[in-house]
């Protein structure tokens, strides 16, 4: 059977990408980011996920705002590189699993949590980062992954706790998918940040750092955070952190914590990245 072996959760930043793709990330303003996932690369080497179930959202890349779904399920054999502007990422592209990924919208569909299905799709730095982050610049990306896109970008996006739910169907749908595959779930975006307006750079790391424990200790409680708060308390682009919740519900109860980081600023975002172990 296909098991979660283990939960990702990052921040992604664009400006992050261009000091990857630029070699800058051992410059003193970037050294200090990148240190916090240097463990994270060397742990991921050695657990060599088959599948990564990849929580994110397109910033008006790939559905532009004339579509918007709620929750899209990337179906597709590959999916390019977005090109966001400045032209696509020179990164590999990403491979599909096709077979896992029906499967995931049966079961979920069937299990009352209705998916849109994308059978073709560019990817945006939103997923692209967090890859580059954890996996540095190979030739090809190591494993499979199954983008997973939720609207954060126009009001109003899904509750933290319908994506908490929703990735508890995500178990559920992965535990029962017959084949001996190590799948991870990523949970990417956030953490504190606001792009636009009189609060633009707000940054609140007492609330970001509340989040990172109470992912251990009360993920039901913070599934319960209300829109209005994240907001309020991590800026517009905070609401980001709902996408954690969706990997935080498809682990089981009780992960071990692997690896923790929190960082300010990257850009105009506070970094957040945890590594959660779900194997008991
Ligand atoms: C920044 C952060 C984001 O989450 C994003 O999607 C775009 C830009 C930033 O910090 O600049
Ligand atoms: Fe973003």
């Amino acid at each position: 059977m296909a098991r979660i072996t283990a939960g990702v959760f990052t921040s992604h930043v664009p400006a992050i990408g261009a000091a990857i793709d630029l070699g800058k990330t051992g410059e003193p303003y970037w050294q200090p980011v990148f240190e916090g996932y240097a463990f994270s690369r060397q742990w991921m080497a050695k657990e060599k996920p088959d599948v990564i179930f990849l929580v994110y959202n397109d910033h008006a890349s790939a559905f532009s705002l004339e579509m918007i779904p709620t929750f899209a399920i990337g179906c597709a054999e590959r999916f390019a590189p977005a090109d966001e502007g400045w032209g696509p990422r020179k990164v590999p592209p990403v491979i599909g699993h096709p077979e896992l990924a029906a499967h995931i919208t049966q079961s979920v569909i069937l299990d009352e949590f209705d998916l849109t299905i994308i059978n073709r799709m560019d990817v945006d730095h939103g997923l692209t980062v967090p890859l580059s982050l954890l996996f540095g610049q190979p030739d090809a990306w190591p494993c499979r992954v199954i983008p997973f896109a939720v609207n954060v970008v126009q009001y109003p996006p899904p509750t933290g706790n319908r994506c908490y739910q929703l990735g508890r169907a995500i178990r559920r749908a992965i535990a029962s998918f017959d084949a001996d595959l190590n799948v991870q779930v990523w949970g990417t975006g956030g953490m504190s940040h606001q792009l636009q307006g009189p609060r633009a750079g707000l940054i609140n790391k007492t609330f970001d750092n509340a989040f990172l424990d109470r992912m251990l200790t009360d993920p039901e409680g913070l599934a319960r955070i209300p829109h209005l708060d994240y907001v309020r308390e991590a800026g517009s682009e905070g609401i980001e952190l709902v996408m954690w919740l969706i990997a935080l519900g498809a682990l089981d109860p009780h992960p071990r914590l692997v690896h923790r980081f929190y960082h300010v600023p990257a850009s105009n975002t506070a970094v957040g990245h945890v590594i959660l172990d779900n194997r008991h």
